[in-house]
């Protein structure tokens, strides 16, 4: 048989353009840069830093950290940083009265970055009632069910206390119906009209947000509880189009998916169904999945870092949130000075 029976061989090769170094970069499609980058932090009231054994290499921030921190995203270039607070137990309530407090660790977190960046580095905050919670809900529980309308108005004193504190993004979290309209309203009369707010849009119900509860402390209120009635279904993808949709008819500037990896495919839908700033999380499990094998020495972990990030930018993402942030950035910055 002659070879040139076989397929439209040798016409077509398509490893010609992967030959070299040089060629595989000239056709590249996607990249990953710094400016994809979130830096999610965990904080909590005390000074130093605390391991979080779920996510190993990540530590709780003391208030004496902050600065570092700052410093470190800003040196680095990483645009924007995501504050999540570790409360202490003793100020969870069932009301999740911490949450609208001025003077909570979010509040007293946020200040302390503007106070070192001021507009150089984007702060946003995640809006929900679960790390202040008793019940480790995000939302006010009664009857054991999670109350949307009293939880949205929750949702507004939080997100204004927040605002008032110098937040740049609002990042509700809570998956309420309604909450983002009733937030972009609230900002409005209070005259925070460029105060962002970047949705939780397609946000599932997922078992890989396992080991961030045990960062903010609310994995062992939430016992075996799940957030099924207002988060999403596994399984569902129209849905999430849905949810993207309301958000962004309500005032949503950029919208989120999350958990990442496993939902590729709905940053995929999301971004070509609305072409609007798409975010993805690559959240705690995730990370802790990865890391995890790479500390085995099972995966190349700097190798899977970059890959797994590139994966968002292929799927359509404008940014990525990841607690790999500043190890990425880091091997960016290296790999360009090459
Ligand atoms: C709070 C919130 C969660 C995460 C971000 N914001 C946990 C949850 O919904 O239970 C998870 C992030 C991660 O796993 O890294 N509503």
């Amino acid at each position: 048989m002659s070879h040139f029976t076989r397929g439209n061989y040798p016409s077509t090769r398509l490893r010609r353009v992967r030959r070299h170094d040089w060629s595989r970069r000239l056709v590249a499609e996607n990249q990953l840069s710094v400016d994809d980058l979130i830096w999610p932090i965990f904080v909590f009231d005390g000074e130093g830093r605390q391991p979080i054994e779920s996510l190993p290499g990540v530590d709780r921030l003391g208030q004496d950290q902050i600065a570092e921190a700052v410093q470190t995203a800003c040196s680095l270039g990483i645009p924007a940083i995501a504050i999540f607070p570790a409360t202490p137990s003793e100020l969870k309530t069932p009301d999740a009265a911490e949450a609208v407090n001025p003077d909570n660790l979010v509040c007293r977190t946020v200040r302390k970055i503007k106070q070192e960046a001021g507009d150089s580095l984007g702060v946003i905050c995640d809006v929900a009632l679960d790390p202040y919670s008793s019940h480790g809900q995000d939302g006010l529980v009664r009857d054991s069910y999670v109350i949307n309308d009293e939880t949205v108005e929750v949702l507004c004193q939080q997100a204004l206390v927040q605002a008032d504190a110098g937040c740049d993004i609002i990042a509700p979290s809570d998956m309420m119906d309604g909450r983002i309209g009733a937030i972009r309203g609230a900002l409005e009369n209070a005259g925070k009209t460029n105060v962002q707010i970047m949705s939780y849009a397609a946000k599932y119900a997922s078992s890989f947000y396992g080991p961030f509860r045990d960062a903010v402390g609310s994995s062992g209120n939430l016992g075996k509880a799940s957030k099924s009635t207002y988060q999403q279904s596994p399984g569902q993808s129209d849905e999430a189009l849905h949810e993207v949709a309301l958000d962004l008819a309500e005032g949503a500037d950029t919208v989120m998916v999350k958990p990442g990896m496993p939902y590729l495919d709905i940053v995929y839908r999301v971004k070509s169904t609305f072409g609007v700033p798409t975010f993805a999380y690559q959240v705690s499990g995730e990370y802790a999945m990865l890391s995890a094998a790479a500390n085995h020495g099972w995966l190349d972990r700097d190798k899977v870092i970059l890959e797994s990030l590139l994966a968002f930018k292929r799927a359509g993402a404008d940014g990525v949130l990841t607690y790999f942030a500043v190890e990425a950035a880091r091997l960016l910055h290296a790999a360009q000075s090459q």
